[in-house]
């Protein structure tokens, strides 16, 4: 098979050879492929795939067609259309992935936005549904909110009837994550301006980093929780207790590509159970900016680097 293989610190198309699924996993014919910060960490050596996974064939989202099963693999037929997670080699034509970690693609999803779905899609639901527990009604801030991950955080928050605030640095996509759900747009300055008055958030998602820390702590509420889920921008920061005792706040911070085989099996059955059905209703799609094809995955991950895009960047594998 042919896959984006990290050579040298750069990346590069190669053959490799074709994966065989074990005990419970499935082979899929990869049609697509989201790019994630996480890769282009990977592919700079800084963020090796977790054990068990190709370590020089990047990819953590993915979708396509079952075409094989390994023994006591029975949940997908061969031929089903799938999307989910894994810990590497999705941007690859083939890929073995467990099927507890996979999902059916869901009506309304094109290949392109299937295969940047699962990694964003998941993060954002483990981080604000499951750890955060945001309840309809309250009030949730998204930073980094352009990304694939904000996009996904800001409709979820949107569809479960929370009030949206997002935070974007880029004032050209303002509008584009409006309309994604969002009840207002705002520059990331005009959070962190003490004088300027905001009414305090109830979920914070952190996806930009330590920068941010001081902010999160002035516009929490009181019982807010705030998730941090990306450091781009720093990870170390000034943490006043007093704010965060006097809020009676809770930070937390996770990651999903480290998790065993079992805790990525619950976080699929919830985008399962509580995600896809807002897909199949048209409440919740993909961005996607742009797609490259697998020859051309070097250009894809230097638009991915470059910014200032709304939503996914993608490999598509035809
Ligand atoms: N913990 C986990 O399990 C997990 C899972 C998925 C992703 N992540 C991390 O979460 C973060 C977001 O992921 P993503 O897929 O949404 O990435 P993305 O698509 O690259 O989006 C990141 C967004 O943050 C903005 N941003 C970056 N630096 C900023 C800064 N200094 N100030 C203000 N905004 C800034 C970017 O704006 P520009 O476009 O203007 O640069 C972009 O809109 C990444 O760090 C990623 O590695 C973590």
């Amino acid at each position: 098979m042919r896959a984006a293989t990290i050579q040298n610190g750069e990346i590069a198309v190669a053959e490799q050879a074709d994966p065989t699924p074990g005990p419970g996993e499935v082979l899929v014919r990869v049609r697509a492929a989201g790019l994630n910060g996480a890769d282009l960490l990977q592919v700079k050596g800084h963020y090796p795939a977790p054990p068990g996974h190709p370590q020089d064939i990047p990819g953590l989202e993915f979708a396509g067609e079952v075409v094989a099963r390994g023994p006591a693999a029975g949940r997908f037929a061969e031929g089903a259309r799938v999307t989910g997670i894994t810990g590497g080699g999705g941007q690859a034509e083939l890929l073995k992935v467990h099927e507890r970690q996979i999902t059916p693609v869901p009506h309304g999803l094109d290949w392109a936005q299937a295969g940047g779905f699962s990694e964003v899609f998941t993060t954002a639901h483990d981080a604000i549904v499951t750890q955060a527990g945001l309840r309809p009604g309250e009030r949730l801030l998204v930073h980094g909110a352009a990304g694939g991950v904000g996009t996904a955080a800001v409709q979820l928050g949107h569809a479960l009837g929370a009030h949206v605030t997002a935070s974007v640095r880029n004032g050209a996509l303002h509008e584009r994550v409006a309309t994604l759900g969002a009840d207002e747009v705002v520059e990331p300055a005009l959070l962190a301006d003490p004088e300027r008055e905001v009414d305090p958030f109830d979920v914070i998602l952190e996806l930009v980093g330590a920068p941010n820390l001081d902010t999160n702590l002035r516009r929490v509420a009181v019982g807010g929780r705030i998730v941090v889920i990306g450091v781009g921008a720093g990870v170390k920061g000034e943490l006043n207790l007093m704010r965060l005792m006097s809020a009676r706040a809770r930070i937390m911070g996770s990651t999903l590509r480290a998790r065993p085989l079992e805790e990525k099996a619950i976080a699929a059955r919830h985008v399962e159970r509580e995600v896809l059905p807002l897909v199949e209703r048209g409440a919740i799609t993909v961005p996607v900016a742009a797609t490259f094809g697998l020859d051309d995955a070097a250009a894809a991950y230097a638009r991915f680097a470059e910014g200032g895009k709304l939503g996914k960047i993608v490999l598509t594998m035809d």
